[in-house]
């Protein structure tokens, strides 16, 4: 473990005025996404993809890493380039998504645990040969009628904290994601509730685990009515519900948290992180870790078709740029309106 390295790579996943890509759809995934834009998912047209993303002209200036999935990290740019060797280039990190999904929890209908640890000492040993520099594990946390239970918290805080101690062993930035899901009709108060005991247990868990909490970076959901709930909050009180609960549950130590966008549409994604950072004074950087908030307008633009490419990296630098003005509260609504 070098704790330099994990310290110097965690600060620049959050520095100021950037935040992480989420690129790594399982390949279940991107073929979900790729259907919305009537697009075949092959082996070389994800690779298409994440080289758009990759090579989109001044990425650098708003993005400091990206998630890549296993299929990416071994896949190389059109001019042979593998792409964690690109993206070093371009002055970005290199991210590995390293579980292995969530599935059934036995016993507890409903529930999720996320799998993967077994093994997992070597594969971070062979992702950081690859270039890698951190990864992420998602814990998925699910709302609704006598969920989330204590077992749930308890099963999937244990998994996040191994996988980070393995990851800081490794000298591998570990992003801790336990995700309360918005989907259902809860309401924001309930949400405040389920996402306060999901950090309590995942920081108990990282504390009993010696995990150094300097080299880590939190990735939580924001605090939000669940999308069917009839009563949504308003933008300015999801960043004041999103903020109480993270003072009160994420120690100063950690660098950074950086949102995932769970859902939100791009610009409520947008929107919520510059109200939260507006409100200042806050112990920890404040940034993104997005992936359809900050890939759907690309998807659109580009539909699968060489002569979009253009178009499409544009789209995704204006929502990678909005988002770095979100960084520190600069973002307005109003900028949507504006010319690309
Ligand atoms: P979304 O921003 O689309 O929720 O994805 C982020 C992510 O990496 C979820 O694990």
């Amino acid at each position: 473990m070098d704790i330099k390295e994990l310290d110097t790579n965690a600060a620049a996943m959050v520095a100021q005025g950037k935040g992480i890509l989420a690129a790594d759809e399982s390949t279940g995934t991107i073929k979900k996404r790729f259907d919305n834009i009537g697009l075949e998912s092959s082996f070389e047209s994800r690779r298409a993809y994440r080289e758009l993303l990759f090579t989109a002209p001044d990425a650098g200036k708003f993005i400091s890493g990206v998630i890549l999935y296993d299929e990416t990290l071994r896949q190389q740019a059109a001019d042979g380039k593998p792409f964690p060797q690109l993206l070093t280039e371009r002055g970005i990190l290199p991210g590995i998504k390293v579980d292995a999904g969530a599935k059934p929890l036995a016993g507890f209908p409903g529930e999720l645990v996320t799998e993967g640890l077994d093994g997992l000492r070597e594969r971070l040993a062979e992702y950081r040969g690859l270039g890698a520099r951190f990864a992420k594990w998602r814990a998925v946390i699910d709302i609704g009628a006598g969920i989330p239970t204590r077992a749930c918290f308890a099963a999937n805080a244990e998994a996040l904290a191994r996988y980070a101690a393995l990851c800081q062993e490794a000298t591998i930035v570990p992003i801790v994601e336990p995700e309360v899901l918005m989907d259902g009709d809860h309401t924001i108060e309930r949400c405040e509730e389920v996402t306060d005991a999901a950090l309590e247990t995942v920081f108990d868990a990282l504390f009993l685990y010696r995990v150094r909490l300097e080299s880590m970076v939190l990735k939580p959901n924001m605090v939000i009515a669940g999308k069917k709930c009839a009563k949504q909050a308003g933008p300015q009180q999801v960043a004041e519900a999103t903020i109480r609960c993270l003072r009160r549950r994420v120690p100063g130590a950690v660098p950074g948290i950086a949102f995932l966008s769970g859902g939100q549409s791009e610009t409520d994604a947008t929107l919520h992180l510059s109200l939260m950072n507006r409100l200042g004074d806050l112990p920890w950087e404040l940034s993104f870790s997005y992936g359809r908030a900050l890939q759907q307008s690309t998807l659109d633009a580009w539909k699968g078709k060489p002569g979009n490419v253009a178009a499409a990296q544009k789209a995704f630098l204006r929502r990678a740029r909005f988002n770095g003005l979100a960084r520190d509260g600069s973002y307005e609504a109003a900028m949507e309106q504006a010319a690309a």
